[in-house]
């Protein structure tokens, strides 16, 4: 049964009091595509109305939603939208090919967003009729939403037994988890994938504590991850990037669970600028380290990560400015002499022999071919 509307209805995640999911269709109109702007938390909370491909191209390019699931389901109904802006003088296959490498050219790095894309354009290959083509397109995007949610709720589901293990071999002292950038409910739809067996994990009762990396550039760790941990209850302290290395030498991290953007079959891991050095200290430790990703985060066409994923690279002006709260006002601020050149690459890629194992909707597996294959077989060819 699809869920319509994505607001008070089977969702897990909570701000304040009330359950919200990070997408939906407005209730009253449903050519409207609403959204939590994720440029403005923690310091405000606002919800942003999309109504056209463009302004889908634009939430996604100026990261009013952003993380792999999200930025997929929101290409998605980007789609929807297109095949409600056909009029009787529009060339309907030109105009959706045209809205779908327009949205898909949005940003390089996550898969997802051209796993969604082709997802919903296959769904209204062979439909001619313009009601039926937003009608398939609305199914097919909100499938996309309840698919990704409940692969979360599976992430979740397999990852706690890590949790529990860890747990219990600690007896019953907090599991301490550390994790990158926010791959959490806000980057998906509800649930998240490296906070999925977190909020299990804490539901049940289990004591947990998460280190959350701010995540420089833009702090999605300090601002997004920081601020839904706390919004659903889970103990977490927040912590600057270069923190963890020594916490991981002094025993105070457990496990590390981060997400992912692209995936290789191989098992090579795209994620936030900052996860590999993670993995190489998680590595040197010996501490178990977790990719938490659906299997739309996978690319079964490519094998080796370094060479063949597209590494996104964004303002410099990200770096050489920090924008926070200041005399309750949201302020960006100059934290480097003027004129600094910066280098802002958005992703790096930890090889699959730094990452202990996957956490997919399936199982938790190996980063290693056979064993991606052993489980999705029926993606590669
Ligand atoms: O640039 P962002 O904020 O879209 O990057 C997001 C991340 O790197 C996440 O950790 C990743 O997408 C996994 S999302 C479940």
């Amino acid at each position: 049964m699809i869920n319509l509307f994505g607001k008070r209805k089977n969702i897990k995640m909570k701000i304040g009091n009330q359950n919200y999911q990070s997408i939906w269709v407005d209730e009253n109109d449903p050519t409207v595509i609403r959204v939590i702007d994720q440029q403005k938390l923690p310091f405000l909370f606002e919800i942003k109305d999309l109504r056209s491909v463009d302004d889908v191209y634009n939430a996604i390019d100026d990261m009013t939603v952003r993380g792999a699931p999200l930025i997929g389901a929101t290409a998605a109904f980007g789609i929807y939208l297109a095949t409600l802006e056909i009029t009787s003088q529009t060339n309907i296959r030109e105009h959706l090919s045209n809205a779908a490498r327009y949205l898909i050219s949005c940003r390089p790095t996550a898969v997802n967003l051209s796993w969604a894309v082709g997802r919903v354009m296959e769904k209204i290959r062979d439909e001619h009729n313009t009601e039926l083509l937003a009608k398939k397109a609305l199914e097919a995007s909100l499938e996309i939403c309840d698919t990704e949610k409940e692969n979360c709720r599976q992430i979740g589901k397999h990852g706690l037994k890590l949790i529990e293990a860890i747990s219990k071999k600690k007896k019953g002292a907090p599991v301490n988890i550390l994790t990158h950038c926010n791959a959490g409910w806000l980057a998906c739809i509800d649930y998240g994938t490296a906070t999925a067996p977190i909020y299990l994990a804490h539901e049940k009762g289990i004591p947990v504590h998460v280190w959350v990396d701010e995540t420089r550039p833009r702090n999605q760790g300090a601002k997004l991850t920081a601020y839904e941990l706390g919004q659903n209850g889970v103990p977490y302290t927040l912590i600057p990037d270069n923190t963890g290395g020594h916490l991981m030498q002094q025993k105070m991290v457990d496990i590390v669970i981060v997400g992912s953007d692209r995936t290789t079959r191989k098992g090579d891991v795209a994620n936030k600028i900052g996860t590999y050095l993670k993995a190489l200290a998680a590595f040197d430790n010996k501490i178990p380290f977790y990719c938490a990703l659906p299997s739309s985060s996978i690319d079964f066409g490519i094998s080796d990560g370094v060479k063949e994923i597209t590494i996104e690279e964004r303002n410099p002006e990200e770096v050489t400015h920090i924008t926070g709260l200041c005399d309750g006002e949201v302020k960006s601020v100059r934290i480097c002499p003027e004129d600094t050149i910066a280098a802002n690459f958005g992703f790096d890629v930890t090889p699959a022999r730094l990452v202990t194992g996957l956490i997919t909707e399936k199982g938790i597996c190996r980063a290693a071919e056979k064993d991606i294959k052993e489980m999705f077989s029926y993606k590669f060819n």
